[in-house]
C-alpha cells in the first residue's frame, strides 16, 4: 500500500517507520524542514528505543522517504495520516489549528480518491470537520473519505505497541474506507475494533482518561496508607489480582505526567463542557494529580525541617523511563518547588540531561547518580529508570550528607534501604517518620 504520514512526532514518525516496516511504501511528511534533513541524514529527533534502527531499515530497503512537500506525500499515497500536533490552547481546549491546515493542503492536491486518516488525539466530532472543510476547500471533484484511527503507543514501548497492540479502532464510515484500514492492519493479528468515526474519537479520550483516573485513584489510597500506616504496594497487588480492576497503572508515585495525559484530561474536561457535561469525576482525576506533584516537597519539608540551605539529589527527571521527554514532567515543579524554598538541587537522567538543559536551567546537572548524592542532604527518585534500582547503596551512604531517600516511584524495598542506615520515605509505605 502506498501510505503518507503527515507529522513526524512522537505518533507520527512510529507509525511510519513501522507501516514501512510492514512491507508499505511510506513518505514521511513535515514542514520542519531541519527535522526532514536530521532524518534523511539517520538522526532521530527524539529518544526511542528501537527507532533508529527501523527507521535506517525502512531507508535502506526504499520503502521509506522524507519530505517537506505535503502535494508528494498526497500524489503518491492512497491513505494519508494526519499525525500532527494538537498542543494546548490557554483555556486547556486542544488546538485543531495544525489540522486544519493540513486538511486545506490535502484538498489542495487532491488528485484521485484518498482516505484521510486523524491519527493525532483529537476532540469528538473533528473527523466531520475535516470532512467538511476538504470538501470546502476542494480544487476539482474527487472522492475521499475520512477515517478516524486512534493511536494507543506508549513512549518508551511505541514499537512494541504499535506492532502487537491489545487492539486497533477504527471508526470509518464507508465500505471502502473500512476494507482499506482492515487490510492494512490486519497483518498485526490483533482484535479490530470498527466503530463509527464519533465512537473511535471518544475511546481515545476516555481511554486516557480512564488510564489517569486508576493512577489518581491510587495516589489517593497511597494519601489514605501513609495515614493510616498500610502500605500501597500491598493493597494494589491485592486489588490488581482481580481481573475486573487489573494491576497495571496502579503505581502510586509523584503523579502523572508527558505529554498526552495532563493534556488530553484538561482536553476531555472541556469538550465534555462544550456538550453541556460537567465531568466533576475528571476534575477530581487532576486535583488529586495536582496535590500528589506537591507532596515530595512536603516530604522533604517533614523529614529535613528546613528546605532553605540543603542539597538535594534527584534521580530521574524524564516522565517516565526509556524517554528523553520531559513535557509535563513532574519532575519540573517538583524542582521549582525546592528551588522556590531555597534548595541547591544537583539531578542526573539517562537520557533526558539535554532536555533539562533547558527546562531547569539553575540545577547543577551530574555525571551519574553518585554524582548527585554527594553532600546531599536528600535524594529524590522521581523515574523508575531500572538502572537506579541496583546501586551502590553503601558507597551512595558515604558520600550523602545524610543518608535520606524519598523515593517518589517506590522502587525500593523499605526495609532493605532502612537495614543498610538509610532514612526512606516512600509514597504511601506505611506512617511517614514520626514527627
Ligand atoms: C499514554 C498512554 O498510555 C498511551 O496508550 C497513549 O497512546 C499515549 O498516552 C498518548 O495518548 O499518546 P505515555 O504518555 O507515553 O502513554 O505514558 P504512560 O506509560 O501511559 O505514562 C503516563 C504517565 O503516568 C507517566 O508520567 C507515568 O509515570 C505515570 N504512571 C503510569 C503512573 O504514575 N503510575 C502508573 O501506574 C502508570
Amino acid at each position: 500500500m502506498e501510505i503518507s504520514v503527515i507529522g513526524a512526532g512522537h505518533v507520527g514518525l512510529v507509525t511510519g517507520a513501522c507501516f514501512a516496516d510492514l512491507g508499505h511504501r511510506v513518505v514521511m511528511v513535515d514542514n520542519d524542514a531541519k527535522r526532514i534533513e536530521q532524518l534523511k541524514r539517520g538522526a532521530m529527533p527524539y529518544y526511542e528505543p528501537g527507532l533508529e534502527e527501523l527507521v535506517a531499515r525502512g531507508v535502506r530497503e526504499h520503502r521509506l522517504a522524507f519530505t517537506t512537500s505535503l502535494k508528494e506525500g498526497v500524489q503518491k499515497s492512497t491513505i494519508i495520516f494526519i499525525a500532527v500536533g494538537t498542543p494546548q490552547k490557554s483555556n486547556g481546549e486542544a488546538d485543531l489549528a495544525y489540522v486544519e491546515a493540513v486538511a486545506r493542503s490535502i484538498a489542495q492536491h487532491l488528485c484521485g480518491y484518498r482516505l484521510i486518516v486523524e491519527k493525532s488525539t483529537v476532540p469528538v466530532q473533528t473527523g466531520h470537520r475535516l470532512a467538511q472543510t476538504i470538501k470546502t476547500y476542494l480544487k476539482k471533484k474527487h472522492p475521499f473519505d475520512v477515517a478516524s484511527n486512534p493511536e494507543f503507543l506508549r513512549e518508551g514501548t511505541a514499537i512494541q505497541d504499535f506492532m502487537k497492540p491489545d487492539r486497533v479502532v477504527l471508526g470509518v464510515e464507508s465500505q471502502r474506507a473500512r476494507q482499506l484500514l482492515r487490510s492494512l492492519y490486519q497483518p498485526l493479528g490483533v482484535p479490530i475494533v470498527v466503530t463509527d468515526i464519533k465512537s473511535a474519537e471518544l475511546i481515545k479520550h476516555a481511554s486516557n482518561s480512564f488510564l489517569s483516573m486508576k493512577i489518581s485513584f491510587i495516589n489517593a489510597i497511597a494519601t489514605l496508607c501513609e495515614r493510616c500506616g498500610a502500605d500501597v504496594q500491598q493493597v494494589a497487588e491485592g486489588m490488581g489480582l482481580d481481573e475486573r480492576i487489573g494491576r497495571s497503572f496502579l503505581n502510586a508515585g509523584v503523579g502523572f505526567g508527558g505529554f498526552c495525559f495532563p493534556k488530553d484530561l484538561e482536553a476531555f474536561i472541556k469538550i465534555s463542557e462544550q456538550l453541556g457535561y460537567d465531568f466533576e469525576l475528571l476534575k477530581a482525576v487532576r486535583r488529586i494529580n495536582e496535590a500528589q506533584k506537591g507532596s515530595v516537597l512536603e516530604k522533604m519539608q517533614q523529614a529535613l525541617w528546613v528546605i532553605k540551605g540543603k542539597t538535594i539529589g534527584v534521580l530521574g527527571l524524564a516522565f517516565k523511563p526509556n524517554t528523553d521527554d520531559m513535557r509535563y514532567a513532574p519532575a519540573i515543579e517538583i524542582i521549582e518547588g525546592l528551588l522556590r524554598e531555597g534548595a541547591m538541587v544537583k539531578a542526573f537522567d539517562p537520557q533526558a540531561m539535554p532536555e533539562a538543559v533547558h527546562h531547569l536551567p539553575t540545577v547543577k546537572l551530574c555525571r551519574d547518580p553518585y554524582e548527585v548524592a554527594r553532600h546531599a542532604d536528600a535524594l529524590a527518585v522521581l523515574t523508575e529508570w531500572n538502572e537506579f534500582k541496583e546501586l551502590d547503596f553503601a558507597r551512595l551512604k558515604r558520600l550523602m550528607r545524610q543518608p535520606l531517600i524519598v523515593d517518589g516511584r517506590n522502587i525500593y524495598d523499605p526495609q532493605r534501604l532502612q537495614a543498610l542506615g538509610f532514612r526512606y520515605i516512600g509514597i504511601g509505605r506505611g506512617t511517614l517518620e514520626p514527627h
